[in-house]
Order: C-alpha cells, then sequence, then structure tokens
C-alpha cells in the first residue's frame, strides 16, 4: 500500500489501513491466543506487514539523511559524555552505533529522543532541529526508542501494552473518550486490530493476552520492539535489544530487525555484540569516552586501527 494523496499523519487517517485485516478481532481474554481464528489475516506475512507500516516512505527518499546531529554535546558536571559529535542517519538503512561500556551510546539516544538537552550542538530530524522539541512531540514526529533496561507495563497484558503505544497517535479528545463518539470506537477497534498485527510481526501474537511481566525475557524485549512500532516511527531506536540472549536467539532478533527496515522503518541499533552489529548494520559509528571515532562501513570498521585499539581486551573472535 503506498500513502496516497490526503493519507495525513494520523494513521487512523488512512481507511485502508488495516483493509485486509477483520473489522473486529474478538481477542480472547486469557490462555495461548489462537491467531488464526480471531483473524485469518493475521497469518498473512503480507497483510501483516501492511498493517504494520501502513505508510510506508522509503522508497522515494532512500538513502537522503533522516537524523543528523551536528556537534552534538552532553555534559553531566564535568564530564563529557558526549563530545562533539556529527553524524547522520540516512532514510532506510540499519545504522549501527557501537563503543566501549560508558562511551556515550545511550546518552547519544537520550540526547536524540528529548530525554537530555544537548549542551552544544543540535539534533535536526526530519530537516527540522529538534532543540526546543518535548519528548512527546519527538514521539509524534517519528522518532521511537526502547530501554537498555527494559521498561513493560508489567501488569497490563502484552496486546494491551501496545495499544498503549498506538495512543500516542489517537485523534479522539478526552470528551470523545468519555462519550465513547464513533471515532474512538473506531480507533479503539483499529488499536487492538494493529496490535495484533504488531505482536504478529515480532513474534508474540499468541501470547497476546499474557501479562508483560509474565513473558520470557526474550518475549518482553519484542514486545517493547512492537509498542516502539505502534506509534509509528520513522526512526527506530534499539538501545542493546540483544543483551542477554543466547546465539539462536540472536539470530532470529537479527532477522527481526532486518524485517523492520524492510518494513519501511530506519533503524539505529546499538549494541555490544560484534557479530549481530557487523551481520546487520549498513554503517557503523563508533564512540569512545564521548567522541565519534570511526563513521564507516561494517568491513572497513573491522579493519580500523582506532576501533581495534577501542575494543582491546574484547576477544578477537568478537571483533573478527
Ligand atoms: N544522567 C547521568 N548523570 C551523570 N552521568 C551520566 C548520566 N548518564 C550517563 N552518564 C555518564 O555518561 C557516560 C556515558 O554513559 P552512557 O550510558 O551513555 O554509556 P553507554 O555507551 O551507553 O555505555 P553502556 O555500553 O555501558 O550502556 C558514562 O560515564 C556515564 O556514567
Ligand atoms: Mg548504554
Amino acid at each position: 500500500m503506498t500513502a496516497g494523496p490526503g493519507a495525513g499523519d494520523a494513521m487512523f487517517d488512512n481507511e485502508d489501513m488495516a483493509a485486509n485485516l477483520a473489522p473486529e478481532v474478538d481477542v480472547p481474554t486469557a490462555g495461548v491466543v489462537d491467531v488464526a481464528a480471531i483473524d485469518p489475516a493475521l497469518v498473512d506475512p503480507e497483510a501483516v506487514a501492511e498493517a504494520v507500516a501502513p505508510q510506508r516512505e522509503i522508497e522515494t527518499a532512500e538513502g537522503q539523511a533522516l537524523l543528523k546531529t551536528e556537534g552534538l554535546t552532553v555534559r553531566f558536571g564535568g564530564l563529557v559524555a558526549l563530545d562533539d559529535v556529527s553524524f547522520e542517519i540516512r532514510r532506510g538503512e540499519i545504522l549501527g552505533l557501537i563503543g566501549p561500556n560508558g562511551a556515550g551510546k545511550t546518552t547519544c539516544f537520550n540526547a536524540i529522543t528529548g530525554v537530555y538537552k544537548p549542551s552544544a550542538g543540535r539534533v535536526m530530524f526530519d530537516g527540522e532541529p529538534l532543540a526546543k522539541t518535548k519528548r512527546n512531540e519527538i514521539t509524534r514526529l517519528g522518532i521511537a526508542r526502547t530501554f537498555q533496561n527494559i521498561r513493560l507495563f508489567g501488569e497490563m497484558t502484552a496486546l494491551e501494552n501496545v495499544v498503549v503505544g498506538t495512543d500516542a497517535r489517537h485523534r479522539t479528545s478526552v470528551p470523545g473518550a468519555i462519550f465513547r463518539t464513533r471515532r474512538h470506537r473506531r480507533e479503539e477497534r483499529d488499536a487492538v486490530a494493529r496490535g495484533m498485527a504488531l505482536l504478529e510481526f515480532v513474534g508474540i501474537a499468541p501470547r497476546a493476552v499474557e501479562k508483560a511481566k509474565n513473558l520470557s525475557y526474550g518475549d518482553q524485549r519484542r514486545l517493547e520492539i512492537a509498542r516502539a512500532l505502534a506509534t509509528e516511527p520513522k526512526l527506530l531506536c534499539l538501545d542493546e535489544p540483544a543483551a542477554g540472549f543466547n546465539p539462536s536467539e540472536k539470530s532470529a532478533l537479527m532477522d527481526l530487525i532486518r524485517k523492520i527496515r524492510d518494513d519501511g522503518f530506519t533503524v539505529l541499533l546499538i549494541e555490544h555484540d560484534m557479530r549481530l552489529v557487523m551481520g546487520v548494520t549498513d554503517r557503523i559509528v563508533v564512540l569512545e569516552f564521548g567522541k565519534k571515532i570511526a563513521d564507516d562501513l561494517p568491513a572497513a570498521i573491522r579493519e580500523n586501527p582506532a576501533v581495534i585499539a577501542a575494543y582491546l581486551g574484547v576477544p578477537d573472535d568478537a571483533i573478527a
């Protein structure tokens, strides 16, 4: 599906959005969800991919800068956590952000997503400076993230956690919600259908009505990604999504990250596992002590003496 004329920012403006999904998705309240039984379209990967990313934009703009940091600097008292860092993220790419512990990777995410205001420099997103933009506005503009330490609503179900994410885009006013206007009911219904599609997309739809706290660690990480995607970001920032994963979980996660990009999202990935980073990214930016020390293709990063030096102490096979 392409975004036609008049397709606005809000996902529910586009009536075709979930056209292939059932209009009423009746999700049971407990147990393992039989995904095909509640909506056969949910087992069609194409229909699911379209519901997850109804307005793909990358095809025409692929390769252009989506986000740029210009001299980005973040100080905490005397500590310079991020020191004059400039790089760009191009539409449709998977950019790796790597570096030793304390290098400033998460601080960079926090500066991009409005958690920290830069001490100097700026972030440009889609051609606009984010200087005074509030966090929820940054979400609306199209930047979503996951956290190094999982942050979910543990007592809420997986589906509810995702529907909360889609709420960031709802258009109904509070009175609309109270009086349950038609638009509000439609938004609710669409949010559930899209929530199920998101859970299917990341591979955990059968667990939709399980409380988040009861999901396995790996499924919680996937749920975090689904919740971030629910806000329909242009840019998805993943902070060590594979932390604590075994090799087969890591390889499944690489597949998911590629699928996310192929569905039209741009991805910024912080990850320590060199095999994963080398295997999935298009380009890599390397930080050390808050400074950018390299910015190149994965193959060149692997050979870069400064990068190898920064990673001394890491076993050779983790770099090679
Ligand atoms: N809110 C804060 N207040 C003070 N210092 C901070 C704060 N956040 C981060 N730092 C410091 O800034 C530096 C960079 O931290 P950051 O969390 O960005 O590193 P990182 O590259 O994400 O590391 P890791 O790989 O361990 O997650 C560290 O020295 C850290 O202690
Ligand atoms: Mg970090």
